[in-house]
């Protein structure tokens, strides 16, 4: 389905960047992931891409840095040809109340989760468009849809990437590029894991499907996003969250 692309993923090490990865490579795109500093993490997903045959190679490199991630795409486009999937996955939380909440907290998370969507799309949408082809997910939140108390930062940064997916899916749509999101609700990964358990029984309770989501939940629909039968969708956010937002 995806012979021959090449997947860009940020924030691939681990969580739902991971699965997007594996589920981007068992569709058979070759995959280009981008990690912050876990070696460890990096290899370990490197290895699982191995396993299904996928070509793949790990860049170690801050999504927030104009400059490194221009480097960055030119690395990944000189190994591998070019960049026709784009995922914009690393995100990071700093939660705080908002009285409370420092100034670095903020600029860090705006910083890393929505300047870092848009550097990528800044420095891989000249290829796309000589291309005439490509795809762009950007992995937002519930959160960024419905506000969250403790998250004004993160809530802020998720919402402003539905802002940048729709600009963008108008900018980028007459070359045949499509720029969509995906908002997860609640899916079990090391950030979720990081959470009160009494806020995440709550949420449970909340989730008309019962349960929390998985990785492979998130990159299922990412995959769809990329695949050649959703060529007429752009623009939308997909939420994959058990029903919580409705
Ligand atoms: P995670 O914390 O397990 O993994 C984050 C990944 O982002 C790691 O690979 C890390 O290396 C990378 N990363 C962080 N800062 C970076 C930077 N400055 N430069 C490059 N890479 C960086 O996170 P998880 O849970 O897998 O989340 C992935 C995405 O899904 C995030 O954007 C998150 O906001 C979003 N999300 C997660 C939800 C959840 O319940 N886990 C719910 C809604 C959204």
């Amino acid at each position: 389905m995806l012979k021959g692309k090449t997947a860009l993923v940020t924030g691939g090490s681990r969580g739902i960047g991971r699965a997007i990865c594996l589920e981007l490579g068992r569709n058979g795109a070759s995959v280009a992931f981008v990690y912050a500093g876990n070696e460890e993490k990096a290899k370990e997903t490197l290895t699982l891409l191995a396993e299904l045959g996928v070509t793949a190679k790990a860049y170690r490199c801050d999504v927030a840095d104009f400059t490194a991630t221009q480097q960055l795409v030119k690395d990944v486009t000189d190994d591998f040809g070019g960049v026709d999937i784009l995922v914009n996955n690393a995100g990071i939380t700093r939660d705080n109340l908002v009285m409370r909440m420092s100034e670095n907290e903020f600029d860090e998370v705006v910083s890393v989760n929505l300047k870092g969507a848009f550097n990528l799309i800044r420095h891989t949408s000249a290829g796309f468009l000589r291309k005439r082809a490509g795809r762009i997910v950007n992995i937002t939140s519930d959160a960024g849809l419905m506000g969250n108390p403790g998250q004004a930062n993160y809530s802020a940064a998720k919402a402003g990437m539905v802002g940048l997916t729709k600009s963008v899916a108008k900018e980028l749509g007459s070359r045949g590029i499509t720029c969509n999101a995906v908002a997860p609700g609640f899916i079990h990964t090391d950030m979720t894991a990081a959470m009160n358990a009494q806020i995440l029984e709550t949420a449970q309770q909340l989730i008309p499907l019962k349960r929390l989501g998985e990785p492979e939940d998130v990159a299922k629909a990412v995959a769809f996003l990329c695949s050649d039968g959703a060529a007429y969708i752009t623009g939308q956010v997909i939420c994959v969250d058990g029903g919580l937002r409705m």
